[in-house]
């Protein structure tokens, strides 16, 4: 029976770009809704950008244009590099828009009507200069346990302590850095508490994965608190109903998000919000999100639902954070990887297949290794899958015409290969994709071999066994029609390339037949391997679009999470701890610097020729040039790491890698050892 369901994935910010983090969630939520609508649901999937809050007002300040320039020109990207994804979004819309606007002040109406609206008074940091409050983001100072300096208003990333802003040692707004005042002001909360009874008993429904259900568990047990819903101007969002100056705090109107776009959705193809969103509703709601924010979708979004009077979800589905090579993504190792720096080194296919392939329903993170994707991409869809039809193809093509056998040539494998069908896709229902993928390369095994055993090259040399030649690849054509078909949600652009060659639509809903007599098309070369200089392309690209701010010695490693969270600045302090072994490896020596030149063609680079006393000279790329011109350089002494395996990168090898501190822009520092230090000393 066909299923009406409604699907969406987290509103990325409206603040920033893409990157590998965000594409694990749209790739598994494409992925799932591809597969619901090949067996035949009426699925829908809808998202938008996040397009309120603070620093999105910030940003477009900064770059001396309007929040609503600032959030389109997001918008466009966004939707460019899902679409380079294919993540096939029935409707990408925004939180600034009228439906969202709609929704926001009537579930807002509701809940105050119903009487879990509560007014108070609270005192916050506010900044005199910018005449704002300042969020705890944006208040940093000293940290009063362990005094270390630049620390934010919430949580220490030296000693870890947590702390309120207003128990920082010389606080300053991060804004302007001018010293906040503390400043009262009215503030609407919601009242999470009024649900406690509502919010036991969904976390006791087969809504939530076990662990999320328990994790919600432990925060009722804790006792539940009043939400801050409101935020003072200046905000970019949308003004409070009756409450001139009060904005709808961004997370307020995100998840109504999900409903702006629903509407704009139906109301463009004459389908019926109601259908979605009433309390009676059939239809399935489903939210993919990852497991930074889980109150919001499974404690906040659930009460505000009920309270106004709409539908329950069916399901939240949680993911996992991404790592890259095994660690949290890091600028400086190249593997904050942005969504358009990946389109253009590579194909998105591989990305989705790799996802896939490592993808279960259960909240791990999931690793990006590199070296593994290569090989895996290489083995498995090129080496296996595509080989299939590679090889089979020309037997069909020469030896019969480009028609397929009128019958199997062993009905045994066929039945083998389509009875696996109901668990693949029950696989795929329960978004456990690796283990689809780990039954369809199994298949894509047991025809390969079929092929070999067969040796369809030798019989296609006689005249006896010719008919034989044809037989045995059209048999493995017709396997490779099935394993296409169960791949197509995780592979589009293959599967498009096989509808051509195979002349058929691949569907997932009727039982399987196979292709018999059935013409096909030329072979054209469908997927090619993946090479590893464009991987390796990929990293440099990545390392080098922050060479405009190289910290060198204090490059703060970013956000391994599922998502960065780009609507907080980014944390400047070490997050990573390395042990002793690690930092014993690393060869930090006084260098002098010889040489230093333009690099044609790098608008960030410099290039020093270094001394390196009895180890003799080494070349570096460094990306300083906005802070140091070459002439300023020559002669000084600076510290590098000089056991760095080489990097080839566009415009030469690096051979190293010289240490330099700030922010970036102007303000880096070279670091330079005291008088005395001689070229090639080890640092102690
Ligand atoms: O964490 C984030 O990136 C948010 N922009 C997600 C919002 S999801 C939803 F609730 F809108
Ligand atoms: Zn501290």
């Amino acid at each position: 029976m066909s299923r009406k369901i409604l699907v969406t994935s987290a509103l990325p910010y409206a603040n920033g770009p893409l990157h590998l983090g965000h594409l694990l969630e749209s790739i598994q939520t494409d992925i799932w809704v591809r597969f619901q609508k090949m067996r035949g649901h009426d699925v829908a999937y809808v998202c938008a950008d996040d397009a309120h809050g603070t620093a999105i007002m910030l940003t477009a300040e900064k770059l001396g244009i309007t929040p609503e320039e600032q959030i389109a020109r997001v918008k466009a990207e966004h939707e460019r590099d899902l679409a380079g994804f294919q993540i096939r979004f029935d409707n990408y819309y925004s939180t600034h828009s009228d439906e969202c606007r709609h929704y926001a002040e009537e579930i807002f109406r509701r809940l105050d009507a119903n009487g879990h609206i509560e007014r108070k008074e609270i005192t916050q940091l506010y900044d005199p200069e910018k005449n704002l409050f300042l969020a705890d983001r944006y208040i940093k100072g000293t940290c009063p346990k362990c005094k270390a300096e630049d620390q934010y208003g919430d949580n220490c990333e030296v000693c870890s302590a947590t702390y309120t802003p207003a128990e920082l040692i010389n606080p300053r707004s991060a804004i302007s850095g001018a010293v906040p005042v503390e400043k009262a002001s009215t503030h609407f909360f919601f009242k999470l508490e009024d649900f406690e009874g509502l919010l036991r008993s969904w976390t006791r429904s087969d809504s939530l994965q076990p662990q999320i259900a328990n994790k919600l568990g432990e925060w009722l047990d804790a006792g539940l608190q009043s939400w801050d819903i409101s935020r003072d101007a200046p905000y970019f969002g949308f003004e409070i109903p009756g409450a001139p100056g009060k904005y709808f705090y961004v997370w307020l109107d995100a998840p109504i998000g999900y409903m702006a776009s629903c509407a704009n959705w139906c109301a463009s193809t004459g389908r019926n919000f109601d259908d979605y969103w009433a309390p009676d509703s059939k239809a399935e709601l489903y939210h993919f999100i990852g497991k930074d924010i889980i109150n919001f979708h499974g404690l906040f979004w659930p009460a505000m639902l009920d309270s106004a009077g709409f539908r329950q979800p069916t399901a939240i589905y949680v993911h996992g954070f991404l790592t890259v090579n095994g660690k949290k993504m890091s600028k400086s190792r190249g593997t904050f990887i942005k969504a358009e720096t990946y389109l253009k080194h590579l194909p998105p296919d591989y990305l989705r297949y790799y996802f896939a392939a490592k993808l279960s329903g259960a909240v791990d993170d999931i690793d990006l290794n590199l070296e593994d994707f290569v090989k895996r991409v290489n083995s498995d869809l090129v080496g296996k899958l595509v080989n299939i039809a590679s090889r089979s193809a020309k037997f069909v093509l020469k030896g019969n015409d480009g028609v397929l056998s009128g019958q199997l040539h062993n009905p045994a494998l066929w039945q083998q290969v389509v009875d696996a069908s109901e668990g693949i896709a029950s696989h795929f229902e329960n978004r456990d994709y690796g283990k689809a993928i780990r039954e369809i390369m199994a298949l894509a095994d047991a025809t390969n071999e079929y092929f070999d055993a067969g040796e369809p090259w030798k019989l296609a040399k006689t005249e006896e066994g010719a008919a034989d030649a044809v037989a045995i690849a059209s048999q493995c054509l017709n396997c490779f029609y099935v394993l296409s078909s169960f791949l197509a949600p995780v592979l589009p652009a293959l599967a498009e390339k096989v509808e051509s060659f195979l002349n058929v639509s691949l569907s997932w809903e009727a039982p399987f037949q196979p292709l018999l007599g059935h013409r096909i098309e030329p072979f054209k070369a469908m997927m090619a391997r993946v090479d590893n200089d464009k991987v390796q392309a990929m990293v440099e690209d990545s390392a080098e679009s922050i060479a405009a701010a190289p910290q060198g010695a204090s490059q703060a490693s970013n956000s391994g999470k599922a998502k960065q969270k780009s609507n907080k600045d980014e944390p400047q302090g070490l997050t990573d701890t390395i042990e002793f072994p690690d930092f014993a490896k690393v060869d930090l020596r006084v260098a002098e610097i010889v040489a230093a030149d333009h690099v044609e063609g790098a608008d960030k680079l410099l290039q020093l020729t270094l001394n390196l006393g009895e180890l003799g000279q080494k070349q570096v790329f460094a990306g300083i040039k906005s802070a140091y011109a070459p002439e300023q350089l020559v002669g000084k002494l600076t510290v590098m790491v000089a056991n760095l395996a080489p990097r080839k990168m566009r415009f030469g090898v690096s051979e190293g890698m010289v240490l330099a501190a700030g922010p970036g822009g102007k303000e880096i520092w070279l670091l330079s050892p005291d008088s005395g230090a001689q070229p090639g000393m080890r640092i102690q």
